[in-house]
């Protein structure tokens, strides 16, 4: 296929940078979001030729393609409606999400039937659509960074379309230890591992999830795709040969472990509406209570509701805390399309209510949840907080964990999941929990707030440095060049 536009650096993802809202008078207003991805394609500037390829979601996007008044620099792709909703719930969010998530009941589930193959066909095509826009739009020998679950296809099929492209694939969650790939069906396996391998580099957050796609890779065609970790160097790389024979082709691994981008955080979080509602918060919680605080989309891997038994296994285990701490939750709306979300939204509010109604006295109130979306009453949490709890089942990274020590204004003892990849770059200076066990993360968040204020400081001070090591455009630089410039042959 020959280019037809000429973009120099593409980025494919399934949410893309802005959104549409078509309002009652016929207008689109656009509004842009944040993130790693976003600050990256900043830093390589207006002039690289960048290109965001992404799906038109709401209504708002599909009018703003219909339209053709989409923003310079993103291509929405309005791929209809029941394929991109097979795909986004039905396959990524149902199916590979919880995969890599361990998130299955197994007794029950998955069930991968008649309906499931269904699911699975619009997965394809909507890899597909995303991989010919790609041809299209890059110029040649482009670099591509496609991103996450949603795309897995996209590497394989876009190096058919087009061999002359660099192409990067960046995993954002974690991936599924072998035993739990091996739930999904034989040639579902075959064809998430051979898509990624499609692409010259394949990006993850920690070397755990790294090292567990080789092994997932390893055994999915142990005669065709060969790992390699060879020893006395840093070089990890998977050699693999699509048709059995030479020659031999090479997909790099590389790990790239997003930080926190301090200083957009720091100057966000003194703005005017964060102070409003700062005042507000504390007013809320209550002269001098201690606060625990956790921030979160209402999302199964992040373990709310565990977090929440073990705050009331804290008010049991001690009384002494009652009327002297809150547990503020933010939990905000997420992938509501999907049932098993929407029941996980009512437990968490459930068990909160019922915490209030156990514990709760004339002025105090234990828990505070929040289930409306507003990043400005986050920031003025996380300044507040003086324990940040972060439990997830697992996690591919997870930046609460890195951006509430930069932002605390008086330093905060951090809870950490042994099960996000931030554990790996923060554990030393957290108190590190198995976010299972209720009674260990009882014990952790009474430790945390009996922490002198000294030492609460002195590990927050080494958290927030740990945290901003990668800021998010280097992240992104980082990845780009190395998947520009490709190690010499002989450095492996
Ligand atoms: O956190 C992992 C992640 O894949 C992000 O990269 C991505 O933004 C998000 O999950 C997807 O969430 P949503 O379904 O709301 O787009």
């Amino acid at each position: 296929m020959v280019s037809t536009r000429g973009a120099q650096v593409l980025v494919a993802s399934n949410r893309g940078p802005v959104s549409y809202e078509l309002r009652d008078d016929g207008s689109l207003h656009a509004r842009r979001g944040g993130g790693g991805l976003v600050s990256g394609l900043s830093a390589i500037g207006p002039d690289a030729g960048a290109l965001w390829v992404c799906s038109a979601l709401s209504d708002g996007d599909r009018e703003a393609v219909r339209r053709g008044e989409g923003e310079s620099g993103v291509r929405m792709l309005a791929i209809p409606p029941d394929v991109h909703s097979d795909a986004y719930n039905g396959v990524a969010n149902s199916v590979l999400w919880f995969v890599h998530h361990m998130l299955y009941q197994t007794p029950l589930e998955p069930v991968f039937d008649a309906g499931f193959r269904r699911q699975w066909a619009s997965y394809e095509t909507y890899n597909r659509a995303f991989a010919e826009a790609l041809a299209e739009e890059a110029a040649p020998g482009a670099a591509v960074l496609v991103q996450d679950y949603h795309l897995c296809l996209v590497p394989g099929m876009l190096r058919e379309l087009r061999p002359d492209l660099r192409i990067g694939h960046f995993s954002h969650t974690p991936w599924a230890p072998r035993e739990y790939f091996e739930m999904l069906p034989e040639d579902i396996r075959s064809q998430l591992v051979w898509g990624m391998l499609g692409a010259d580099r394949l990006g993850f957050l920690t070397w755990r999830w790294a090292f567990a796609f080789m092994e997932c890779a390893g055994v999915v065609d142990a005669d065709r795709i060969h790992p390699m970790s060879p020893t006395g160097t840093a070089a990890r790389y998977i050699r693999h040969t699509p048709t059995g024979a030479p020659p031999l082709k090479t997909t790099h691994i590389g790990v790239h472990g997003l930080g926190a981008d301090a200083e957009f955080l720091r100057e966000r979080s003194h703005r005017p509406d964060v102070e409003e509602r700062l005042t507000a918060l504390r007013a809320e919680i209550g002269e001098g209570r201690r606060t625990i605080v956790r921030v979160d989309r209402t999302e199964l891997s992040k373990n709310i509701v565990r977090g929440l038994l073990a705050y009331r296994q804290l008010l049991d285990d001690h009384p002494e805390w009652r009327g002297r701490v809150v547990h503020v939750a933010f939990a905000y709306p997420s992938r509501q399309d999907l049932a098993v979300y929407r029941e996980y939204t009512a437990e968490v509010q459930r068990l909160s209510e019922e915490i209030n109604a156990q514990y709760g006295t004339a002025d105090w109130t234990p828990v505070l949840l929040n289930l409306k979306d507003d990043f400005a009453r986050s920031l003025a949490a996380y300044r507040l907080a003086d324990v940040a709890l972060v439990n997830p089942i697992r996690d591919g990274m997870n930046l609460v964990a890195k951006e509430v020590p930069v932002v605390s204004d008086e330093g905060c003892a951090l809870v950490l999941s042994r099960g996000a990849g931030a554990y790996w770059e923060l554990g030393e200076d957290a108190l590190v929990v198995n976010p299972f066990d209720i009674l260990e993360t009882a014990r952790a968040l009474h430790e945390a707030l009996s922490m002198p204020s000294a030492e609460r400081a002195e590990r927050t001070k080494k958290l927030a440095a740990a945290a901003t090591a990668l800021p998010p455009a280097q992240w992104f630089l980082d990845q780009l060049t190395a998947l520009r410039e490709p190690p010499e042959p002989d450095a492996e």
